[in-house]
């Protein structure tokens, strides 16, 4: 039994297409509600599980948002902001921007279904704000990039989600250094445990990017319509990589002496290498696994880990760690 159309599968294949080929900016491509549907059951689940996952990491650390607002930038089919609401269903109001009026009529009547207890309201970010933005940025261009860092720079609290391409997270680290260069900044409070220069911006580290892996749901895997739209798209339902940042302007959990890991440990034969940054810089310690078993088999086993306190001599990572 086939559970996708060869129609459905060719506008997922075009969609996919333009956004590989980095061409989705020149133009509103939305061209029908149907269109739009079947990417926010596809691709937007995916980038819905990448938002979860940024949702833990910031759990993780002890922060949630104090904004009573949100305002969705770029929403598309709003999965974003129903990822926050799915789990902080407190806000009393959320407001959608797009360049498609198809997309934001799309996101309330969503919306609306879902969370009817919240006011739409207009979007426009002020410091009681929390301002979403999930994989737009490879889209604008520099004077539409301005646009949205006068929102971000309005708003109390931002959660910025793109994909986890050399990129994507290269051009997120310029928008890091470029906020955290303002006279009065927000904080970054995720994924970096500091407000120091990005260490990837080290010469030695020009190939190394900042990103993550987020789990997918198990049922993903015991799920035959996504086994198909798998096999049918060419695309590993497992991997799931994204950059982010999470800032706000109110009080920040206290991460000093932590340290986050970057991408997947490299493993070697009884040892595994891990990309780690801090306030000091980026740097690739080795874990030997006899050292700290269990650890190596967390680092290995998941692809979610909280900031860890390493300690570190002479290129290894010598105790095992606390986490946040
Ligand atoms: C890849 S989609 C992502 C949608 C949604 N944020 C998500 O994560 O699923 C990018 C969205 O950005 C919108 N977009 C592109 N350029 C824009 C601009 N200059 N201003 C506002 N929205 C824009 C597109 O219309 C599209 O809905």
């Amino acid at each position: 039994m086939k559970h996708w159309q060869p129609r459905e599968i060719e506008i997922l294949a075009s969609l996919r297409a333009r956004f590989l080929k980095r061409t989705a900016g020149t133009s509103d491509y939305w061209r029908s509600d149907e269109e739009i549907a079947l990417y926010d059951a596809t691709f937007a689940a995916r980038i819905g599980w990448k938002i979860d996952a940024v949702l833990r990491a910031v759990q993780a650390i002890g922060w949630r948002p104090r904004s009573t607002r949100m305002l969705d930038w770029g929403c598309g089919s709003g999965v974003a902001s129903r990822r926050v609401l799915d789990l902080w269903p407190e806000f009393s109001a959320a407001a959608f921007h797009d360049r498609s009026a198809r997309a934001t009529a799309f996101a309330k009547s969503r919306l609306r279904a879902e969370h009817p207890q919240i006011a739409i309201s207009e979007p426009r970010a002020d410091h009681d704000t929390l301002l979403i933005i999930s994989h737009v940025l490879s889209e604008l261009d520099a004077v539409q990039l301005e646009g949205l860092l006068a929102q971000v720079r309005a708003a109390g609290e931002v959660i910025w989600v793109e994909a986890g391409t050399h990129p994507d997270s290269r051009r997120l680290i310029e928008v890091r250094e470029r906020l955290l260069g303002d006279t009065e900044p927000l904080r970054v409070i995720a994924p970096c445990t500091h407000q120091a220069r990005c260490g990837l911006l080290a010469a030695a580290n020009a190939r190394h990017w900042c990103h993550h892996f987020a789990e997918p749901p198990q049922e993903v895997f015991r799920d035959a319509r996504w086994e198909e739209w798998s096999r049918e798209l060419g695309i590993d339902r497992r991997a799931l990589p994204y950059s982010y940042l999470v800032l706000t302007r109110h009080d920040a959990p206290a991460l000093d002496g932590f340290s986050r890991v970057i991408g997947f440990p490299r493993e070697g034969k009884g040892h595994c290498r891990v990309l780690t940054c801090d306030a000091s810089g980026v740097s690739e310690p080795m874990l030997q696994k006899r050292d700290a078993p269990d650890l190596f088999r967390m680092l290995m086993k998941g692809r979610e880990w909280p900031p860890f306190r390493w300690q570190i001599s002479d290129g290894k990572i010598i105790a095992p760690p606390t986490d946040a």
